[in-house]
């Protein structure tokens, strides 16, 4: 187990065509342009059309990776998706995109972390793989948060987006270099506290009320908690591994708020420069945005390969946690 290391083979992401920007919802609900910027730091998000899911959205993420790995769906044996919105209730989305993609072998399942999702499930994978029980994983992000918003409660419907992102992870023999000093996953540090649910939660779901129900988020209470738990969730793992801000070359937090990305790096002393910060064009894509936000500063050339990456995310539940690779 210990001589494997799990890389990031390659990365993928998918954003619906329709932009909504906040001139259009400031026509629809009491809101404003200014005031959406200037208290979160989004412009606009993408909605997903209708008729197109959480799964449609995953598949072309997914492809998407798997072209810049050079790999095809034969070559992966397990795909984990991290969703809050799947297609159904069951079958997982997982095995929805593992048909979609013609994949007959291996095996495929959700995780539900919410927001935190995508950090999680890097950690579950990562898990798998390293126990040589996988070789070859597709872990995707992928959400229709626009599915489960209120869309008259200016509170939550101006925050959220809908994407995919999606990663090629591969189990290989580590070399024998540190563990922190080679491409691969570093370390993850996972957190939650169910006590804390009243604060961002849904008003539904299939055994209580039979339905999906709406977001509801307690937001400056949210805002609270996500500074000071991200916070030290990421110093715990750096400690872990004996890295501090400054050896960090790329911050890729969850993109929930711009305000929170910056008291976080400021906090970990970690220079803004170094902040990958996509939540005025995505919003918050909940699982989807730590890998939409990795794979946009791949694709413009900022994070390159051997780059030590942190993520983080916090979400409903309450979870939160934060992970290490090295691209
Ligand atoms: O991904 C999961 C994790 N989520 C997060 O991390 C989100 C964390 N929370 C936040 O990002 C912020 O708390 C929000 C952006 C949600 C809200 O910002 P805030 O500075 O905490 O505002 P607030 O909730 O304290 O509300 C301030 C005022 C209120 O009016 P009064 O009571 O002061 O008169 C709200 O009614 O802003 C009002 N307000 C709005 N005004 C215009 C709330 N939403 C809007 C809106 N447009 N869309």
């Amino acid at each position: 187990m210990t001589n494997r290391v799990t890389r990031i083979s390659g990365s993928g992401s998918y954003l619906p065509d329709r932009i909504l920007t906040n001139d259009e919802l400031a026509a629809q609900i009491d809101t404003s342009d200014a005031w959406i910027r200037e208290r979160t730091g989004i412009a606009q998000r993408h909605i997903a059309a209708e008729g197109q899911t959480t799964s449609d959205l995953g598949v072309e993420a997914a492809r998407r990776a798997l072209d810049d790995a050079g790999l095809t769906i034969a070559d992966i044996d397990l795909i984990v998706v991290a969703t809050t919105t799947p297609d159904f209730v069951f079958p997982s989305t997982a095995t929805v995109i593992q048909a979609r993609l013609g994949m007959d072998h291996g095996a495929a399942f959700d995780v539900q972390a919410v927001c935190s999702g995508f950090v999680y499930a890097l950690s579950v994978t990562d898990a798998l793989l390293k126990t040589g029980q996988h070789k070859r994983a597709l872990l995707i992000g992928a959400e229709t948060m626009s599915r489960i918003l209120n869309w008259e409660d200016r509170s939550t419907c101006v925050l959220f987006g809908d994407g995919a992102g999606a990663w090629v992870l591969s189990a290989e023999e580590a070399s024998p270099e540190a563990a922190d000093r080679q491409p691969g996953v570093i370390g993850s540090y996972l957190r939650s506290d169910g006590r804390l649910k009243e604060l961002l939660h849904t008003t539904g779901g299939p055994s209580s009320t039979r339905s999906s129900g709406y977001l509801v988020m307690q937001g400056n209470a949210v805002f609270r908690h996500a500074v000071v738990n991200i916070s030290e969730a990421m110093t715990t793992l750096m400690r872990q591994h004996g890295l501090t801000g400054e050896d960090v070359d790329w911050f890729v937090p969850h993109q929930a708020n711009q305000r929170i990305l910056e008291a976080v790096a400021k906090r970990l002393g970690i220079a803004s420069g170094k902040v990958i910060s996509t939540v005025a064009n995505h919003g918050n894509t909940s699982a989807a945005s730590v890998p939409l936000a990795f794979d946009v500063a791949v694709q413009d050339g900022r994070i390159k390969r051997g780059d030590l990456c942190l993520l983080e995310a916090l979400g409903g539940g309450l979870t939160w946690g934060s992970a290490l690779v090295r691209y």
